[in-house]
């Protein structure tokens, strides 16, 4: 990044690459715990849920990507090595031990709402002081608003096929 480009933004700026670094962890232990998830599943939905829970563990990586370049502009060093990840790490890593549907979707929904904490607080720092950053963290923001009420959507649906079952039976 230009000397002027690190001079006009009024802030830490090494308190927000730790901010980064630790969003950076957070995204790659996401995008394992889908991918690994969307693997062993078991239960109803699950062909229709697998190829989704791949999206975002796609969509986790990319986070990831943008993460990494704006670390970098910033005159920052990526974490480079993964046990970091659970030092950094504010979200918990869910493994997947119970491959229920379920419960694979509740431990997803966890780590995006630790995510949407996340990027709330990046973007609340950033805000007015360096635009490039906010508008990062606004866009992967979004992207996690919607990823959770994917999950919300999911977890609704499976309980209302779980309750005509119920009627049918009675
Ligand atoms: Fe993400
Ligand atoms: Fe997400």
């Amino acid at each position: 990044m230009g000397k002027k480009a690190i001079d006009i933004l009024s802030i830490d700026v090494s308190k927000l690459i730790n901010m980064l670094n630790a969003a950076l962890s957070e995204e790659w232990l996401a995008y394992y715990q889908y991918w690994i998830g969307s693997r062993l599943m078991e239960g109803p939905m699950r062909s229709e849920i697998e190829p989704e829970l791949l999206l975002h563990a796609t969509q986790e990586l990319n986070h990831a990507v943008l993460v990494v370049n704006r670390i970098i502009q910033l005159g920052g060093t990526p974490v480079i090595n993964p046990k970091e990840w659970f030092k950094l790490t504010r979200c918990e890593y869910d493994e997947p031990a119970d491959p229920y549907v379920e419960v694979i979707l509740e431990q997803n929904l966890n780590g995006e709402r630790c995510a949407i904490q996340r990027y709330k607080e990046i973007a609340d720092f950033t805000n007015g002081k360096d635009h490039t950053t906010h508008q990062m963290a606004t866009t992967i923001l979004n992207e996690e608003l919607e990823h959770e009420n994917d999950i919300e959507e999911w977890i609704t649906d499976i309980n209302r096929m779980k309750e005509e079952l119920r009627k049918i039976r009675l």
